[in-house]
Formats: C-alpha cells, structure tokens, sequence
C-alpha cells in the first residue's frame, strides 16, 4: 500500500483523481487536505466516506504547523497539489486570494515537504499546473514544454510563480518533484463558474448564454477522467524533476462550443417550453480583460515517455459531461446557493 497525500481534494479535479485511485486501484491510500473554499464540495466525494482507503483532513495548505503534523502522522509516499484559485474571472477581480493560496501556499507546502524529506523520509511532489503559464498563442502551434512562460492573468501569473518555486527546489534541494500542465478540463463535478458547467446550468433554466467577445477564443478540452490518469502515470512512472504538458488535441472556439452544447440539450430535452432553440440563449457579452486568445497543447513528450493518450473524444465526453448533469441537478441546485447567485449578478451583470 502506498500512501499518498492530495490537497484540494474536494474540488473538481481533485475528487476525480481521488475517486479514480479508490475505484480502479487497489494498492493506494488517500489523504485529502482541503480548505473546503467555495469551489471545494464535501459532496463531491460523500460516498467515499466511510471507505477505509480515505481520510479526509480540513485545513490549508498555507497552515505549515498543520502540513507537518500531517506528514508525521500520514507519513505518505505522494503529495499531489491541486490545491488553488482557479478561476481566471475571479482572478481579475480579486488577485489576492492567488496570491495567497498559489504561490504562498504551494511554498508552505513545499517548505513542509523539504522538511519531511530532510528527515530522511523518500517521498515525490508533484504539482498540478495549468498551459496557461505558457500565455496565448495565434492561429498556428502549439505549447510544448520548451515554451517560454509568459502568464498574462493573475491566475496564470500566480500557478507559473509555483512552478517555478517547485523547479527550483528540484534543482537546489535535490527533492524529487514532478510538474504537469494541462489544458482546459472538462466533465462531472465541475463547478459552474466555468464555461461548460455554466452554460448547461443556464441552458437547463432557459437564462442567457454569456459568451464573451466574439467567441473566437479556443480551448482545447481534456475530459476530466484522460487527466487524472495521465497524473497517476506521472507520479508513478516519471523520471525525478521531469515537467509534462497533458491534452486532447481537442480545439475548439468558444461559440461552438456552446452551439454544440444547445444542440444536445435540444435533442434530448426537446425546444424551450416557447419553441425556441437553446442556441438563441446565446448573448455575446464584454470580452474578459486580457482575454487569451488559443490555447493548444503539443502532448507528444508524454506520449513518447510514458505511453499516455487521451482515451476520450470531444462529442463523446461532451455527452457523459452532459447526462452527468442532467442526472445530478440536485447537485448543481445545491453549489447554486446564495453566494452563487451573488458571484454571478457580480460578475456578469457589469458585462
Ligand atoms: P477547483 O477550484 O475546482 O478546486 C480547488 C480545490 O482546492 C477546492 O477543493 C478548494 O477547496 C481547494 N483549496 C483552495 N484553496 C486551498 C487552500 N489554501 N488550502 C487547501 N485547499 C484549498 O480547481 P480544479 O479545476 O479542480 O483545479 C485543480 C488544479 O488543477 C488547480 O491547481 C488548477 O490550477 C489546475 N488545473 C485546472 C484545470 C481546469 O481546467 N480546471 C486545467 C489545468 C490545471
Ligand atoms: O487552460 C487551463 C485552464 O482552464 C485552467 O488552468 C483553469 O483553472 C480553468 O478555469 C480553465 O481556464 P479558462 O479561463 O480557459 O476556463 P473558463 O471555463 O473560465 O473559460 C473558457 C473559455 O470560455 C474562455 O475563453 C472564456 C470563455 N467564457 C467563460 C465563461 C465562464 C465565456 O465565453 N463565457 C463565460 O461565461
């Protein structure tokens, strides 16, 4: 049994990557720090309970006094940060949070973990980053983990600080440290301050489809599940200070996206209950500041590596994503609360 500590356990990612581990491996347990902020759901993992491989633990990773009892005690093999901000809008708004939980945070989480390998203790930390470090690239290329990091929100800006200071202690301290950065993730439990989960949500209630600017940015979609698998193989298989872009080949601009999204609510759900399509929801609103044009990741080094592919295509993962949804509307009544309402009537009202 090998034990392994994630923080930020409790948001999207991280409770895929949690409930992959305890399903479809039997040889890990599960440590979860999380500070349960607005996007981390306890609901999220509830049926993994009262499971003997799992323990959840509440705190920050800013907390170094908590990270070091908790080593002591767990004395885990792994630590996976996936612990952040993470949405770029909130970011623009309200930078200090990013600064505090990604770079300060993920630096606590370090210096706790130089500490527990000083004492003698072999252990691997491996942080889960993000292709926007790497900023916006044009109609043409692609990001390959050669490219300059050129952040352009406070969020890209605070995740490329953490790696770097992840690097560093690799190259100073000689600890065994691993870094990922992936493009857009897509699929259950995503909160829906993002933009699939949104739209669905809206799409459901008949409200306005926000699009910013033209809708011309492009994302390329990785469905949730292909990551959390690329990120045990990481931690697993990769070589000591290694870094690894992870994505889908899956491009796509915004506005067709969200016409793909209508599409397939229309077919299963029928028109509005006034006959329209979902597509005519859609409303072209203010552009986000700084918006990145194209983000599109070159996956060949992990590929090559470690024999990681994406398992699953754009229509096909769109679809899972989509019956999720509609299966668990309790669920996304439920992260809709009053805090929800009050972001969103700040947060687009203004547009
Ligand atoms: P999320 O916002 O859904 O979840 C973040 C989790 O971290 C929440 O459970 C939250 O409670 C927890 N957290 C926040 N601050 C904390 C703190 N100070 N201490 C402990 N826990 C704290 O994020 P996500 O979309 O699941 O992303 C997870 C990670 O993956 C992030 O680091 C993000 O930068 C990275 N990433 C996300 C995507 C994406 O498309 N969502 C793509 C690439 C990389
Ligand atoms: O690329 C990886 C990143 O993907 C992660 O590091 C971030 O944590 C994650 O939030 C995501 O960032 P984006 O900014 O790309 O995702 P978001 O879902 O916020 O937006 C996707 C695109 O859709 C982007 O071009 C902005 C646009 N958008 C978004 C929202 C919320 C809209 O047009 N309307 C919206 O209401």
């Amino acid at each position: 049994m090998q034990t392994i500590l994630v923080t930020g356990g409790l948001g999207f990612i991280g409770s895929n990557f949690i409930r992959l581990l305890i399903d479809d491996f039997s040889d890990y347990q599960v440590i979860n720090l999380d500070a349960v902020t607005y996007a981390g759901n306890p609901e999220n993992l509830k049926d993994l309970e009262n499971d003997s491989r799992y323990t959840f633990a509440h705190g920050d990773i800013g907390d170094r006094k908590l990270i070091d009892e908790l080593l002591e005690k767990e004395r885990p093999d792994f630590i996976v940060n996936f612990a952040a901000e993470s949405h770029v809008d909130r970011s623009i708004t309200g930078p200090a949070a990013f600064i505090e939980t990604n770079i300060v945070g993920t630096f606590t989480e370090l210096e706790a973990f130089r500490a527990y390998c000083a004492a003698g203790n072999k252990c691997r930390f491996l942080q889960v980053s993000t292709d926007e470090v790497y900023g916006s690239l044009g109609a043409e290329g692609y990001f390959t983990e050669e490219t300059p990091y050129s952040p352009n929100s406070p969020y890209a800006a605070s995740k490329a600080s953490a790696d770097h200071l992840v690097r560093a202690y690799h190259h100073t301290y000689k600890l065994d440290t691993l870094i990922t950065n992936c493009s857009n993730n897509y699929g259950p439990y995503q909160f829906p301050e993002k933009l699939i989960p949104l739209m669905i949500s809206n799409a459901l209630e008949g409200r306005d489809l926000p699009v910013y600017g033209d809708g011309k940015n492009v994302r390329d979609w990785l469905y949730v599940e292909d990551h959390c698998r690329a990120l045990e193989l990481v931690l697993r298989a990769a070589n000591s200070g290694e870094t690894y872009n992870i994505g889908g080949h899956n491009e796509m601009e915004n506005i067709e996206l969200v016409r793909l999204l209508c599409r397939s609510l229309d077919r299963r759900l029928g028109p509005l209950p006034d006959g329209r399509s979902r597509q005519e929801l859609i409303t072209f609103v203010g552009d986000r500041q700084g918006h990145d044009q194209r983000y599109a990741i070159d996956a060949e080094k992990i590929k090559k590596d470690l024999d990681w592919e994406p398992q699953t295509d754009l229509a096909k993962g769109m679809e899972m994503t989509i019956d999720w949804y509609l299966d668990n509307q309790e669920w996304l009544n439920q992260v809709r609360d009053g805090s929800y309402r009050k972001y969103y009537q700040e947060m687009y009202n203004k547009r």
